[in-house]
């Protein structure tokens, strides 16, 4: 038999890109945008897709429309201080730019001072590491100048590009550190507003966590003008089954015809969370393959394993991670009526009072905060939350149902 070609794991390019049409059409109504009024916030939960979206799709998509794209990840390193902003930008820009001559020895057309007794000066990474150290003024101020630099050589070598995307992922890293007085975040903003009102294409693509835009707003509250949000939810279950069948076209037709009849099946498991999609797909794969037909006609409970080991290898460690009051907390989440979505601290409480475990307003908020640190909550921007962790709510539920199946008394 041919490969498993399902790819559960972080960043791992999936079989098919499913869906995401709606996402692709908005970006690309903004790389029509002259000027640049408009950047893009791509944001989700982990293992929603946005990674494999940026690489797989908007990256296409831009080429196409005579962008030029450049990505980085963005470690915490990044937000160390201005100059390591610096460096981030100008590192991203010398992919393309390297080989651009910026002057020769006697000719600055630019406008810079002296940079360095060479003979002719290629403006890559050296070059503009040279030029942001000897300029004086704010690391804004340098960064700017320099990138309208970029821009002007960037119209004379590949004048048939409209402009650079630099598109970031995990951008919820960036951050301000005002007691270093150091304010990264807020320097990229005003590098980018900058540059954009004066008419230079160059347009953010920030990814990351549900964290990420209350972070951008925070720093500048024109944030809220400057991106569009585009928060990836679940496939839809058309989608979905594209997702599971699509990658089984030089599959023999027994294994198409297995995956066909349950993908109703794995929809209900994993909702359409792309990750879970993956990681299902490929267990059922390895199990068909290694089984022949024989599997699929017996009574064999393949359901079943693939979903408590699915238990074990993603919630479980999670889970051993938290103390038993946490674990109460969340049992009451997992029980709401929208577990699965936003809720809030008032229906947590009068959930609680149904349950012998009962919680004030001000003790749910501060659990709520350990939980978040955790990484098993986000709060949104509306001040409601919802579980960082998909489909946790029903893991919760099935052990619940398991410990009641062993102790009927534990739960009242
Ligand atoms: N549209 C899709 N169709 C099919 N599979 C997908 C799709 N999007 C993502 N996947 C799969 O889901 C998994 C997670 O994707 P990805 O790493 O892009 O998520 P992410 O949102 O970037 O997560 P993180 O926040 O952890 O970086 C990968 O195995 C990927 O192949
Ligand atoms: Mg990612």
């Amino acid at each position: 038999m041919a490969d498993n070609p399902y790819r559960p794991g972080a960043a791992h390019a999936p079989p098919y890109l499913a869906g995401r049409g709606a996402e692709r059409r908005e970006f690309s109504r903004l790389l029509k945008q002259t000027p640049v009024l408009e950047n893009l916030v791509l944001t989700g939960i982990r293992g929603i897709g946005k990674t494999v979206l940026m690489r797989e799709a908007l990256r296409n998509d831009a080429a196409e429309n005579g962008w030029i794209w450049v990505g980085s990840d963005i470690s915490e390193a990044v937000s160390v201080s201005e100059n390591h902003l610096a460096r981030r930008l100008l590192a991203d820009l010398n992919t393309f730019s390297g080989d651009w001559e910026y002057a020769s020895n006697e000719r600055h057309p630019l406008g810079f001072t002296e940079v360095a007794e060479r003979q002719s000066i290629r403006f890559d990474y050296q070059t503009m590491m040279e030029l942001f150290e000897k300029e004086p003024g704010l690391a804004s101020d340098k960064i700017k100048r320099i990138l309208l630099v970029a821009w002007e050589l960037l119209q004379k070598h590949m004048p048939d590009k409209k402009g650079i995307i630099f598109a970031w992922d995990e951008a919820q890293n960036l951050a301000d550190r005002s007691e270093a007085d150091q304010y990264p975040l807020g320097v990229l903003l005003d590098v980018f507003s900058s540059l954009q009102s004066q008419g230079v294409p160059f347009m953010l693509l920030l990814t990351g966590l549900p964290t990420l835009f209350p972070k951008l707003v925070g720093s500048r509250a024109y944030a809220e003008r400057m991106f569009r949000v585009m928060s990836l939810d679940n496939l839809s279950p058309d989608d979905s089954r594209e997702a599971i069948a699509k990658p089984l076209d030089k599959q023999p037709d027994w294994l198409k015809t297995f995956f066909n009849d349950h993908s109703d099946i794995i929809y209900e498991f994993t909702k359409g969370y792309p990750y879970f999609i993956q990681f299902w797909c490929r267990e059922l794969y390895d199990y068909l393959a290694d089984t022949r037909p024989a599997a699929t006609k017996k009574g064999v409970d393949i359901i079943g394993r693939i979903s408590r080991k699915l238990d074990m290898d993603f919630f479980e460690g999670r889970w051993a991670r938290l103390t038993d009051r946490q674990r109460d907390l969340l049992s009451i989440i997992a029980y709401l009526e929208n577990s699965g979505g936003e809720f809030t601290v008032q229906e947590i409480v009068a959930q609680s009072k149904t349950n012998d475990h009962v919680f004030s307003g001000s003790h749910v908020n501060q659990m709520l905060n350990a939980l978040f640190r955790k990484g098993m909550i986000f709060k949104n921007r509306h001040g409601k939350y919802v579980l960082a962790v998909p489909l946790l709510d029903k893991y919760i539920r099935r052990r619940i149902a398991q410990d009641e199946a062993y102790n009927p008394n534990k739960h009242g």
